[in-house]
């Protein structure tokens, strides 16, 4: 009997991804099942003889797993639109595919990043906290009784302005914000593309900024929506909240490591700036209650769900399991990053 081609999944899958997996019954499909993350010596285990691996954003995909993979390994197909957790070096010389899902995301994380702008303009961490303590009695109504910045008339800054960002500016422009500036990896430079067609047609000015300082100085809302990257590590630092308006918010819906965290606990603890939702964190998910930032009132923090709709999780899991047999049949992804 001819040998059957080894995949491992790092999770179970929702309904319908798992069926058109299983639905291949040419496949060894060896799968991780507990509802916690992949336990590394397992996946490390298993991955021995696979030609195509599944992963969720937590699996690192290194030279470690690659080579307790073998030569055979032919794709690796992420739960994912960010690829940080790939060494995307390491499959490029081996040849390796590597199939991820930029697109059917974008709406869920936009949204999130909406509501997240708006939960720091309007204090809304803090005052649900006051609600829940049961401390309303103590803060009855008056004028300035939790007041924060309006979202009309804002100049939004988005480092990084790719789907995301522009899907949030697209949902920023009813709102009736005023101006929106963007930082790319090439400053000063307008983007190549137009992903809704709203850059060109919308009435307020959209320019590229010529640096993160310009950015930082004149947006009264931020929205860190770039990939992880050695250069954009600590990108928003000290220095960057320095330059930031004591009234701006900043919104992080991209990866921890782009804030530097106790810069931002300094700039909320000294006023700095006015406000900040995130998330994502550096070193997620482990954050205690007692972590610093969450001793910061107007910090809303939740836990990594930009993409969490059921819609948008289904749509997720379908496409990473196309990507994955297509990985292995030498066929077009859905969509696949080029190494
Ligand atoms: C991703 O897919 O990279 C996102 O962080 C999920 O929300």
């Amino acid at each position: 009997m001819a040998q059957r081609t080894k995949v491992v999944v790092t999770r179970q899958l929702i309904d319908e991804a798992q069926r058109l997996l299983d639905t291949n019954t040419d496949l060894e499909i060896v799968q991780w099942h507990s509802s916690n993350p992949c336990d590394r010596s397992w996946l490390l285990e298993h991955a021995k003889g696979a030609t195509g691996v599944l992963v969720m954003l937590s699996d690192k995909v290194d030279e470690e797993l690659l080579q307790a993979a073998g030569a055979q390994l032919k794709v690796i197909a992420s739960f994912s639109v960010g690829t940080d957790h790939v060494d995307r070096e390491a499959l490029k010389k081996r040849n390796i595919r590597l199939g991820y899902t930029p697109t059917c995301l974008t709406d869920a994380v936009a949204d999130l990043t909406v509501m997240l702008i708006l939960m720091a303009q309007r204090r809304a961490g803090e005052s649900m906290g006051k609600v829940l303590a049961g401390e309303w009695p103590q803060m009855p109504w008056h004028p300035l009784l939790m007041t924060g910045p309006q979202i009309s008339r804002s100049t939004v800054g988005f480092l990084g302005f790719g789907r995301i960002g522009q899907a949030t500016l697209k949902r920023l422009l009813p709102f009736g914000i005023s101006r929106a500036i963007y930082l790319t990896s090439k400053p000063g430079e307008p983007v190549q593309e137009d992903h809704f067609g709203i850059i060109k047609e919308a009435a307020i000015p959209i320019e590229p900024a010529k640096n993160w300082e310009q950015l930082a100085s004149e947006s009264d809302i931020v929205v860190v929506g770039c990939a992880l990257t050695p250069s954009t590590k600590h990108l928003v630092s000290t220095e960057f909240f320095s330059k930031m308006k004591k009234r701006a918010v900043i919104v992080n819906i991209a990866r921890g490591p782009i804030i530097d965290t106790n810069a931002l606990v300094e700039a909320l603890a000294q006023e700095k700036i006015f406000g900040a939702g995130l998330d994502v964190i550096e070193n997620e998910p482990n954050i205690s209650a007692d972590h610093p930032l969450l001793k910061q009132p107007r910090c809303v923090l939740v836990p990594h769900i930009g993409s969490a709709t059921i819609e948008t999780r289904e749509q997720m899991a379908t496409e990473s399991v196309k990507n994955l047999l297509a990985g292995l049949k030498d066929e077009a992804m859905v969509n696949e990053v080029e190494l």
